[in-house]
């Protein structure tokens, strides 16, 4: 059976095909709510779409080093200062957020790729919830 990570990867490398995918979600995530707006009120949108892209190759990664037990890979160091940022004494993320987060990206998703299926939204759901977890898990404290 084909693992989980790599079908959320296809289906990833297909949405990043379409160049709407990026704009899509930074748009649907920009409705979503005025405090999300606020968040990014200083933020260059453009280059923050390259930034999302990064960070979904990172969670790719992330989510396949956890389940070879190594916690210390560049991947998960890179998860934890991006906890740090997000956490409450910095970008002040609070786990709610990360909800509206992901049901604004599934959806740019189910919009950009032409194979998508409920199966298919279901290995970005467990892939992706694994560095969301995570980042969920440090707001408090940061680390
Ligand atoms: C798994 C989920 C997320 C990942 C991987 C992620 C990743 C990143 C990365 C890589 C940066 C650039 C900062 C740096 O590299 O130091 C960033 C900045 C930022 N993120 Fe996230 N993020 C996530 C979720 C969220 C959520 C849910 C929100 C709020 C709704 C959010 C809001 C922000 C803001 C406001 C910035 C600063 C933008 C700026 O530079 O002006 N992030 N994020």
């Amino acid at each position: 059976m084909e693992d989980y990570v790599d079908v959320f990867r296809a289906s990833l490398k297909r949405c990043l095909a379409s160049e709407d995918f990026l704009r899509h979600f930074y748009h649907r995530l920009m409705a979503s709510s005025e405090e999300i707006r606020q968040k990014f009120e200083n933020t260059d949108l453009d280059r923050q779409a390259r930034v999302l892209e990064d960070s979904l190759y990172l969670l790719t990664v992330a989510a396949q080093s956890s389940r070879s037990g190594e916690e210390v890979s560049p991947a998960w160091r890179e998860m934890s200062r991006l906890a740090k940022v997000h956490s409450r004494d910095q970008l002040d993320i609070r786990p709610g957020l990360y909800d509206l987060w992901l049901h604004c990206l599934l959806d740019a998703a189910r919009g950009n790729d032409p194979e998508f299926t409920p199966e298919i939204e279901e290995c970005w759901r467990k892939t992706l919830a694994i560095g969301i977890d995570f980042l969920r898990s440090k707001y408090e404290t940061g680390e």
